[in-house]
């Protein structure tokens, strides 16, 4: 279902790269929706106590989560855009190379922390954000994703790091 309403934009950002473009599913409002409670009936049942996403797109998805599950939000932001005392972890992308931040007082040893973004492909950026939230004493066990590309191996990665991910829909 939710496959169908993503869009697919052939050579973005950089010629040979599939964009999975979610603007189409974020604009219709029972994708939208059914995205959001198909999320949360699957963490209904599971301790958690805060939804970590990763800018920018991961923002929206785990927002509206946080939301229906009731927990704390906390941003893990791309370099130089969070105001107050952060730690670094670089990462590699797709289609590039970047850096991820979280403030060091969003996360309090022992918490659980669902790790949150719309798409995982090579999973560079995932383990960024589980690494910033272990170096802060929180536990990282759970992740979720709209989109899953199993071509680039990365659910495989976070599996190994002890992380049970949960994906909506898979594109070849
Ligand atoms: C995209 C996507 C994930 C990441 C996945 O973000 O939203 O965060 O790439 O790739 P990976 O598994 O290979 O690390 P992007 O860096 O394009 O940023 P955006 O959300 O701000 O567009
Ligand atoms: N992030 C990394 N690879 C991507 C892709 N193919 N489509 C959308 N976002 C991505």
């Amino acid at each position: 279902m939710f496959a169908s309403t993503i869009r697919t934009i052939a050579d973005y950002p950089k010629p040979g790269i599939q964009f999975r473009d979610i603007t189409t599913l974020l604009k219709d409002r029972v994708a939208f929706n059914a995205m959001v409670d198909a999320l949360a009936l699957h963490y209904a049942n599971v301790r958690l106590d805060k939804v970590a996403a990763i800018e920018s797109r991961g923002f929206i998805i785990g927002a509206a989560l946080a939301s229906k599950l009731e927990l704390g939000f906390v941003p893990v932001r791309k370099r130089g855009k969070l105001p107050a005392e952060t730690v670094m972890q670089p990462y590699k992308l797709e289609y590039g190379e970047d850096a991820l931040e979280i403030h060091v007082d969003a996360v309090t040893e022992g918490e659980q922390l669902l790790l949150v973004d719309d798409l995982i492909a090579t999973g560079g950026t995932a383990m960024a954000a589980m690494t910033l939230v272990r170096r802060l004493g929180g536990v990282v066990e759970h992740a979720a994703f709209v989109v899953d590309l199993p071509a680039l191996g990365g659910l495989q990665q976070l599996q190994s790091a002890g992380v049970k991910p949960f994906v909506l829909c898979q594109f070849d």
